[in-house]
C-alpha cells in the first residue's frame, strides 16, 4: 500500500539489532529483515541469498549485516554482496519513519 506496512515500533529493535517480519505480515514472498545501524533502519529480504540463514540474526555494523552462516556481508541500503561467498543481491525494501512507527514498502 501507499502508506506502507507498519512492522514496529522505533523502540523494538535496538541498534545494531534486526527484526525478521514474517512472509505473513507483509504479503510479501519472503520474511523481510529490519535493521537499525545507529539509529538508521533499512530492510532485505531476510533470507541470505547464499543458502538458509536469517540476516536478521547477522552482525549489524557500518552499513553492512553479515550473514550468521558463512559471513557473507551486504549492503544494507541496496542488498548486494560486499564479499563471498555470496554473489546476487537480496532484494532491498524502502523503509518509512512516521510518528516513531516503522513502516516498511516491500518491493
Ligand atoms: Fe549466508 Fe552462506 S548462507 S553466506
Amino acid at each position: 500500500t501507499s502508506t506502507g506496512i507498519r512492522v514496529a515500533a522505533e523502540g523494538d529493535i535496538p541498534e545494531g539489532e534486526a527484526l525478521a517480519v514474517p512472509a505473513g505480515v507483509t504479503g510479501h514472498t519472503d520474511a523481510i529483515a529490519v535493521f537499525n545501524d545507529e539509529g538508521t533502519y533499512y530492510a532485505l529480504d531476510d533470507t541470505c541469498s547464499h543458502g538458509q540463514a536469517s540476516l536478521a540474526e547477522g552482525w549489524v555494523e557500518g552499513g553492512e549485516v553479515e550473514c550468521p552462516l558463512h559471513s557473507a556481508r551486504f549492503c544494507l541500503r541496496t542488498g548486494k554482496p560486499q564479499c563471498m561467498p555470496a554473489t546476487d543481491a537480496v532484494r532491498s525494501h524502502r523503509v518509512e519513519v512516521r510518528d516513531g512507527e516503522i513502516f516498511v514498502h516491500p518491493g
